[in-house]
C-alpha cells in the first residue's frame, strides 16, 4: 500500500503530529508513506518526498507543516482532473490523505467524486469544520488570544483605555468566544450574532459608571455590525487561492467609532498570524496523532470519501459530503455563557 500525505490551506499547530502519526501507524502496517510537497500542487509538480521514521523524528511539537501547503485547487485547473489522476497512477499511489480545512475538503470529495482513493483529516484553527467537536489547532490559537487578552488587560487598566483584540474567524466566532469567556472580555463579537455598535456603547458606558475605567473586546474578524451594508472586514481586500477575501480592520472601525462616540480612549490590536504559528499544545498534539493513527486504519479498511472526526471523545468517521454540506457555526447557549459578562 503507498500512501501519499498532503497539507492544504492555512496552516496550523498540530499539522506535524498528524503526519508523524500517519507515518508511524503506517510503518506498523508495512505501508509505503510519500510526502506531497505543498497540498495538491506537489502532485501536479511531482514534488514529493519519501517519508520514514526518521524523517517525522522529533517533529510532534513542531508548528506548520513539514510538507509545506498551498491553496492550489487541482480542479480549478485547465484538465485538472485529467491531469490529477494521470499523475496519481503514474506515482502509483493506492490512496491519499489530505489534511486540510473546509475549502481542502472539497477538493477532497471532488478527488473522490473522480474515483480516487482519499481520506480526510479535517484542520483548522478555526474550528468551523462540520461533524468533528474540535479541529487541532483551535486549543492553540484559544490559548495563544486568551494570553493575549491577559496581556492587554494589564495595559488596559493602566492607561484607563478600552483595548480591542481581533482574532482569526472567518464564518465562525469559536476562537473570539472562547478566548473571550477564559480572558474575561467585557464584550464578545463574532460573526453568528450581529450587534448595533451601539450595543456595544451600552457595556462600556456602564461599566464607567461602576467605576471601570477600562474594558476588553473581542472580535471575530468575520463579524460585522448590523448597521454596516457591506462588512468592513473584506472591502477592497485581495482574494486568496481559494476565491475567499482576505479579512482583517474590523477592530479598527470599532476603534475608530468608540472614540468618536464616547471619546473613551481605545485602541485595536489585530493578532494575526501569531495565533496560527508556532508550537502546538498538548490537546491538539494529542488531538492530531488521534486522528492521524485512525486514518490509517480508515485506509486500511478501505473507507474512501471520508473524513475521521471527534465526537464527543471518540474519534470517528463521517462522509466528506456531510462535512462540506455546512459549516459549523458558534454554539449560541456557550455565547450566553459569554452574554452574562458583558456589563
Ligand atoms: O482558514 C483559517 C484562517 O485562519 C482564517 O481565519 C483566516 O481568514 C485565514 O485563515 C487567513 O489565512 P491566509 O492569510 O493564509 O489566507
Amino acid at each position: 500500500m503507498k500512501i501519499g500525505i498532503l497539507t492544504s490551506g492555512g496552516d496550523c499547530p498540530g499539522l506535524n503530529a498528524v503526519i508523524r502519526a500517519i507515518v508511524r501507524k503506517s510503518d506498523q502496517m508495512k505501508f509505503e508513506t510519500i510526502g506531497i510537497k505543498n497540498g495538491w500542487k506537489g502532485i501536479f509538480d511531482e514534488s514529493y518526498i519519501q517519508l520514514n521514521l526518521s524523517s517525522v523524528a522529533g517533529i510532534i511539537n513542531r508548528g506548520g507543516t513539514i510538507l509545506g501547503t498551498s491553496r492550489f485547487s487541482p480542479f480549478q485547473e485547465k484538465e485538472g482532473k485529467d491531469t490529477l489522476l494521470h499523475k496519481i497512477s503514474k506515482e502509483g499511489f493506492d490512496a491519499l490523505i489530505a489534511i486540510g480545512g473546509e475549502g481542502s475538503m472539497h477538493i477532497a470529495q471532488s478527488a473522490h467524486e473522480a474515483g480516487i482513493n482519499v481520506v480526510g483529516v479535517p484542520k483548522t484553527i478555526d474550528n468551523d469544520i462540520y461533524g468533528t467537536d474540535y479541529s487541532f489547532g483551535f486549543d492553540t490559537a484559544v490559548g495563544i488570544a486568551t494570553e493575549a487578552i491577559d496581556r492587554l488587560h494589564t495595559t488596559a487598566e493602566s492607561h484607563h483605555r478600552i483595548m480591542i483584540l481581533e482574532v482569526m474567524g472567518r464564518h465562525a466566532g469559536w476562537i473570539a468566544l472562547y478566548s473571550g469567556i477564559a480572558g474575561g472580555a467585557d464584550v464578545v463579537i463574532i460573526p453568528e450574532k450581529k450587534i448595533k455598535v451601539d450595543d456595544v456603547l451600552e457595556v462600556l458606558k456602564s461599566r464607567y459608571k461602576r467605576g471601570k475605567l477600562f474594558s476588553i473586546i473581542v472580535i471575530a474578524e468575520g463579524a460585522s455590525f448590523e448597521e454596516l451594508e457591506i462588512s468592513k472586514t473584506s472591502t477592497g481586500k485581495k482574494l486568496d487561492d481559494f476565491g475567499r477575501e482576505r479579512l482583517g480592520g474590523i477592530s479598527t472601525y470599532l476603534a475608530e467609532e468608540i472614540e468618536k462616540r464616547t471619546g473613551f480612549e481605545t485602541r485595536s490590536t489585530i493578532l494575526g498570524y501569531v495565533q496560527r504559528g508556532g508550537i502546538p499544545s498538548s490537546f491538539d498534539r494529542i488531538l492530531g496523532t488521534r486522528l492521524g493513527v485512525y486514518a490509517v486504519g480508515m485506509i486500511n479498511s478501505g473507507k474512501f470519501g471520508r473524513m475521521c472526526a471527534l465526537q464527543g471523545n471518540e474519534i470517528t468517521d463521517i462522509t466528506i459530503k456531510k462535512a462540506i454540506s455546512k459549516l459549523k457555526t458558534v454554539d449560541l447557549d456557550i455565547y450566553k455563557v459569554a452574554q452574562v459578562f458583558f456589563k
